[in-house]
């Protein structure tokens, strides 16, 4: 067994089946502000979230917020959907400035 890292450990909570057609409405209306998938992630607004899942938060070129450097997540389907529920809940310190998701 690896050593525990610090971080914030991955939520128990049963992520409801995607939607990838609502989720491209969604991300156009509520994420695409700030982030692309794709651009020069040294000028971009927001962290590039191209294969956002299963890479460690704050790694790309962005400049992040300590908070989220030392958040110790590894993105998952289980820590984005807590995460976009209350982004500066789940990690605070957060610098996105984003209030959170209604609705799954
Ligand atoms: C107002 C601009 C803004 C909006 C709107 C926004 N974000 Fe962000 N997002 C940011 C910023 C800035 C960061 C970096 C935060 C930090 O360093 O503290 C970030 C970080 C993230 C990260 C972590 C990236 C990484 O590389 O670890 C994810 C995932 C993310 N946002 C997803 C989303 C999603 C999905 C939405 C829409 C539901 C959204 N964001 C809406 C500005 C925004």
């Amino acid at each position: 067994m690896p050593p525990k890292k610090k971080g914030i450990e991955e939520p128990k909570v049963d992520v409801p089946n995607g939607d990838a057609g609502a989720g491209r409405e969604v991300f156009d209306q509520h994420c695409g502000a700030c982030h692309a998938f794709d651009g020069d992630e040294k000028t971009a607004a927001a962290p590039i979230l191209a294969g956002i899942v299963g890479r460690p938060a704050g790694i790309t070129g962005f400049k992040y917020s300590n908070a989220m450097k030392k958040s110790g997540i590894t993105w998952s389907d289980k820590h984005l959907f807590m995460f976009l529920k209350a982004p500066a809940k789940y990690v605070p310190g957060l610098k996105m400035a984003f209030a959170g998701l209604e609705s799954e």
